[in-house]
């Protein structure tokens, strides 16, 4: 592993809301940032609806590493590299199905959806039976599901996941847990590359608030986004970001209103239906949450994120290199939503977060650039500001998590504050968890 002389902690002085944007473009960084974050991290793998079945399997990457999803042929999840055991080649090249095992196709070695070794041509005849299959199985990471929702992690001694999500799990289930029967994806990835380093999207979509109504101006005239006004930044007092600890950062809400179908009502095909199950979701989650508070815009630590209006994307931000990220976006609705409702919302998640996404071209060019003036030779002797709202955290009776103004740039320092503690941490042991409270 390539190793960076010196803390992180130097990089981010969250207290002067100054960031050294070499940690977007550092090949070094880079190469800590899969060793210490996306190595021990819980991180977003799939969903239990896409692995429904026994011996139902899909793929996705955890850093840089292919790894598959399956639900083996007794019904348990696993995470498996996805790679041979023998001389490493992937065993499985398609993006999902449902197979009892996976045959390498260099030399053959098959491995169950389990992760055993179980065929190995010339076992007899050329290994004289001497090789301990029982030692050569697939490489498993820890696996866990909440609520339909699949995560793994390769540190053992990572915290439990319901620990390392803590508070993020209250607005979560404003999501995941609407509706009798869940959530369910109902497309598989969108997947494109990016130009641009992971966190920042990943930051983004956690608190920047402030780039909306610049950087979507023209969604906002365009009419697409009903929520946008072109050059209007809304600084509203009752609106808030939250930071639920760990790194979660979120873009919540709290208005006093029906806040829930407001968010919803920019996607009208679908409003009826979400307007009609207000009462199921009010008993399932309680009042002041179901109206109130919003699992807006969000990140979980670190690439995991959300966006929560007209239903719900939510996407990795996969590294691929200091400047290259690949997305992979889904939708995610009610189980129980019917199938006009998930068209509408479909359709809504696609014109606006997609390849051709309207809101995606706008984000897009600008992380792009951001993230190049870390190699400008004079550039990166400055530091990037993120001094917006510094010192006007509060705390609420009615939800958890710190809070910070709608517009600022609290959240992004928690994130960057998360990032180098973890990047400095030797293991888990260093790393603090801000307990649940919810
Ligand atoms: S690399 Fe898989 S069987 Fe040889
Ligand atoms: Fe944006």
């Amino acid at each position: 592993m390539t190793t960076v002389s010196g803390s992180m902690k130097s990089m981010v002085n969250s207290s002067k809301g100054l960031l050294d944007r070499s940690i977007y473009t550092d090949e070094a960084i880079y190469a800590q940032e899969l060793e210490q974050i996306f190595g021990r991290m819980w991180l977003f793998v799939g969903h239990e609806s896409q692995v429904k079945k026994p011996n139902d399997f899909v793929a996705n990457y955890m850093g840089e590493d292919p790894i598959l999803v399956t639900r083996d042929a007794k019904g348990k999840l696993h995470t498996f590299l996805n790679m041979c055991r023998h001389r490493g080649n992937r065993i499985c090249r398609a993006d999902a199905g449902n197979a009892p095992s996976f045959m390498c196709t260099y030399h053959g070695w098959t491995f169950a959806t389990d992760g055993k070794l179980v065929g190995v041509p010339g076992y007899k005849e050329a290994y004289f039976e001497e090789l301990d299959r029982s030692q050569w199985g697939l490489v498993e990471a820890r696996t866990d599901s909440y609520k339909g929702l699949i995560f793994a992690t390769w540190d053992q001694k990572a915290p439990s996941l319901l620990d390392y999500l803590g508070d993020a799990t209250w607005y979560m289930d404003l999501v995941v847990d609407r509706r009798d029967g869940g959530a369910e994806l109902i497309t598989g990835a969108h997947r494109w590359p990016f130009p641009c380093n992971w966190k920042f999207g990943a930051e983004n979509f956690g608190g920047d608030n402030h780039h909306v109504p610049i950087s979507h101006g023209s969604v906002g005239a365009a009419n697409i986004n009903r929520r946008t006004t072109t050059g209007q930044m809304s600084t509203d007092a009752t609106r808030f970001n939250v930071h639920t600890g760990n790194g979660h950062c979120i873009i919540g809400g709290y208005t006093g209103s029906d806040l829930n179908v407001q968010m919803l009502a920019s996607t009208q095909d679908a409003k009826p239906y979400f307007e009609a199950n207000i009462p199921e979701l009010r008993e399932r989650l309680g009042s002041q949450r179901a109206k109130q508070v919003s699992m807006g815009i969000a990140t979980i630590f670190p690439n995991f994120t959300w966006f929560g209006f007209s239903g719900c994307m939510i996407r990795n931000w996969h590294p691929k290199g200091p400047g290259k990220t690949e997305l992979w976006t889904y939708c995610i609705v009610d189980a129980k939503a019917p199938p006009e409702v998930r068209e509408a919302i479909r359709r809504r998640l696609t014109l606006c977060f997609s390849p051709s996404g309207t809101f995606e071209q706008d984000d897009g060019n600008n992380f792009f650039q951001s993230t190049k003036s870390g190699n400008y030779h004079e550039g990166r002797k400055y530091p990037m500001n993120i001094q917006m709202g510094m010192n006007r955290e509060t705390k609420s009776e009615l939800i958890p998590g710190t809070l910070s103004p709608n517009v600022s740039e609290n959240n992004a320092r928690f994130f960057y504050d998360r990032w180098s503690e973890v990047m400095d941490a030797p293991s888990w042991d260093g790393i603090h968890i801000d307990p649940k409270t919810r």
